[in-house]
Formats: structure tokens, C-alpha cells, sequence
């Protein structure tokens, strides 16, 4: 049965219910997640994308249900990382001959991987455009960046489609496809999530991206992303949003994320909730421990924040080797306009404070000067000291 997105548009992906991590296993799926790719027929009949190198042989089979696969006329590769471009592999032993177009990286970046096959590509830039009869076009966007260098998205014109490929889209898994259809409160979160550990890094190519786009001055009736929902209801809604995001975000939040050993840094961390708590009621205080706690998550959580509190212990003249890794992800992300402080027990040298001030400043945070060191075990005079390392923080 054919997934119909809009008149002569349909869904042809992969929904993955049982997938739990992506990119390896650096990003946590917790609603499972799609891959979306799309068949146009028009006079011309066009395969946008394809799926996941595990899933190849279904992609294939389930396309020869929709159509004899000689009949496409030509794909787009919108981007060529292996979750969007992995069954070409497969698909091209079927139709050699048939016509691939992408960027100019894009094609780089697939020879790279699957390696050189004389595949028929044909290399597009903005503003490039190709007739696909009744009167409808396809017009090529680059999306440089946004993530990987060869990016791009494809408009549809009459249909006004645009195939953002991952800008926009979830790790969510939604078989109703559409974004009026999702939960709600899973779709935003996702969306979000999706964004802060994915496009953060290049929010400020995200900002100049959307007023191309709007500059563009194309009507957007649907945005189809490459993972997850398809936007159908209000799709300027996720747009608008992604140029909040992009706009170093941030909301009345704390997070305070640890690691401990024999738990007094942990103390620290829930007294430090406690007085933010009493101190300023109306802002939300969340508390995480590095290596119980997903990262994906928090750092979702940090990005909501104006300031982030980091502990940890004094171990052999460093920080935590859970806390160090976790500070290598942080700095990768970006983040603009946060304010940070550190804390942490020690029993003899005590240099973890001070390592974590220095890879705060490193991550891009205004770090403040007031900490917590708490030489063994906290004690009341340790906590004494909260009340003016918060408030320095957070007036
Ligand atoms: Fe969904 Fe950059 O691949």
C-alpha cells in the first residue's frame, strides 16, 4: 500500500523500531528512529534518497513493489552519509545506468565509501533546477554543513515540497508519518535533541541557511526530513523554531551534571540544587550523573540552560576519565551564551576544580571563579559557600 506524502509523492523508507544508538554509538535512540526516502511520479519518476546499508535489501524489494525500478528516471542523493545513501550499492546492480544527482562533495563522498562504479552523476548547485513534467520542478539547495559538507536539500515545485534531508527531521519513529499525527511532546523532543547533538555545532550556519531559504521566497507546504515526522501541519512552525535554537537559546534552566567516587562530590551537586532551588523558585534545576545518565540527554538539557554546574573528584592529578570524555562531546557541541562553575572533592592534590574551570572556558562557557572544593567528605562550610557561587552564577 502505497504511504502517500502529497498527490503523486510517497514514502518509501525504512522505520527502525529496534535501533538504539546512531553514528556508532555516540547519539541514543529511545523512540526508535526512520530513514526516509521518497518516490516522486510525475512525468518523470524520482527517487529521493535511499536507506540504511542494513536495511538495503528490503529498501530494494519493497521499491520493485512500488514500481518497476527501471521506470526511475533519476535519484537524488541528497546527502551521502550511509544512512541516505547506503542502498545505492544495491539499487544501482538493478538500474547501472540510471542518472545520481548530487553536489559535487557528495559524489566525492560516496566514491569514497562504496568505492568508484562509473555511476551516472550528474553534479547540481543552488539555484540548479530540473523539469519533471506536469509542470513541476525540482530545485537543488545546497546545504553545506548542515551536517556534513556535501548537505543539500531538493524543493519540489507545485507540490511546494521541500526534502530537507536532516535539517528538521527526529530520531523518532512515527508510521503515521506526519507531524500532526506524533506525539507531541516525543516530536518536539526529538526534534530538539536531534538538533542540539547534530546541527548545534553549526548553528551559525543554520541562522544564514534559513534566510536563504526564506529569500528564496518559495512556498513551503510540507517539509519532508530524512528522520523521523514529516512536517505537513504548520511546517514553518519547526523552521521558526530552528532559528530560535540557533540563536545561542536558552531558558530559565540549571543543569548540574557530576561524577563521583565515594559521593561526596555527588552531596555537592544535589546541596547545590537544593539552595538554587530555595533561592530562585522559578527556575528549573536538573541534576545528572555523567556516567549513569545519557549524554545525549543532558546535553539536550545543558542547551536549555543559562548555566551548567560541572563536579568532580581529584583522581591522580585529573578529573574523572567518565567526566573528561564527556567534556570532549561538550566542547564538540557549541554552546553560546552559558555561564558555568565547578566543583569537586579532592583528599591530597585537588586539581580537579581547576581543570574543569580551564575545560569550561575551552568549551565556550563564562566560567565564574567561585567553586566548591571540598577537601574529603563536604562539610557545612563547604555548603556555606553555595549560596554566593549561586548567586554570582545566576544574578
Ligand atoms: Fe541522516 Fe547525516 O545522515
Amino acid at each position: 500500500m502505497k504511504k502517500l506524502v502529497k498527490n503523486n509523492v510517497s514514502w518509501v523508507g525504512y522505520i527502525d523500531w529496534e535501533l538504539e544508538t546512531f553514528h556508532g554509538d555516540d547519539y541514543s535512540i529511545m523512540n526508535g528512529s526512520s530513514q526516509n526516502a521518497y518516490l516522486i511520479e510525475e512525468e518523470k519518476t524520482v527517487l529521493i534518497d535511499t536507506v540504511w546499508i542494513p536495511h538495503r535489501d528490503d529498501f530494494v524489494e519493497n521499491l520493485k513493489r512500488e514500481i518497476d525500478l527501471k521506470k526511475i528516471d533519476f535519484i537524488v542523493a541528497n546527502h551521502a552519509e550511509c544512512d541516505h545513501s547506503g542502498s545505492l550499492t544495491e539499487l544501482m546492480k538493478e538500474i547501472p545506468d540510471t542518472p545520481i544527482y548530487c553536489t559535487a562533495l557528495c559524489q566525492k563522498s560516496i566514491e569514497g565509501q562504496y568505492g568508484k562504479q562509473n555511476w551516472n552523476f550528474h553534479i547540481v548547485k543552488t539555484g540548479d533546477s530540473v523539469d519533471i513534467g506536469n509542470g513541476k520542478k525540482l530545485i537543488f539547495i545546497e546545504m553545506k554543513m548542515l551536517h556534513w559538507p556535501d548537505s543539500m536539500a531538493t524543493y519540489m515545485t507545485g507540490d511546494n515540497i521541500l526534502f530537507s534531508n536532516d535539517a528538521f527531521g527526529q530520531h523518532y519513529a512515527v508510521a503515521e508519518m506526519f507531524n500532526d499525527m506524533a506525539d507531541q511532546c516525543l516530536l518536539w523532543h526529538e526534534a530538539l535533541k536531534y538538533f542540539v547533538n547534530i546541527l548545534n555545532p553549526f548553528a551559525p550556519l543554520v541562522s544564514k541557511k534559513i534566510e536563504e531559504i526564506k529569500g528564496l521566497k518559495l512556498p513551503i507546504d510540507i517539509i519532508a526530513p530524512s528522520h523521523g515526522a514529516i512536517w505537513r501541519d504548520n511546517p514553518m512552525q519547526i523552521v521558526e523554531k530552528y532559528a530560535e535554537w540557533a540563536d545561542a537559546y536558552q531558558e530559565n534552566q540549571v543543569t548540574i551534571a557530576y561524577d563521583t567516587m565515594w559521593e561526596g562530590t555527588a552531596k555537592i551537586a544535589h546541596k547545590i540544587s537544593d539552595v538554587i532551588q530555595q533561592k530562585y523558585p522559578d527556575t528549573v534545576v536538573k541534576v545528572f550523573n555523567i556516567s549513569k545518565q545519557d549524554k545525549n540527554e543532558i546535553m539536550t538539557e545543558i542547551f536549555k540552560s543559562k548555566a551548567l554546574l560541572v563536579g568532580s573528584p581529584t583522581c591522580v592529578n585529573d578529573i574523572l576519565s567518565s567526566v573528561s570524555g564527556w567534556m570532549s562531546f561538550l566542547k564538540s557541541l557549541r554552546f553560546k551564551n552559558k555561564k558555568a562553575a565547578a566543583f569537586g572533592c579532592y583528599g591530597w592534590s585537588g586539581e580537579s576544580v581547576k581543570i574543569l574551570q580551564e575545560r569550561l572556558k575551552d568549551a565556550g562557557f563564562d566560567v565564574i571563579e567561585e567553586n566548591i572544593k571540598s577537601l574529603w567528605n563536604p562539610t557545612e562550610e563547604n555548603f556555606e559557600k553555595i549560596p554566593e557561587m549561586v548567586e554570582k552564577l545566576l544574578s
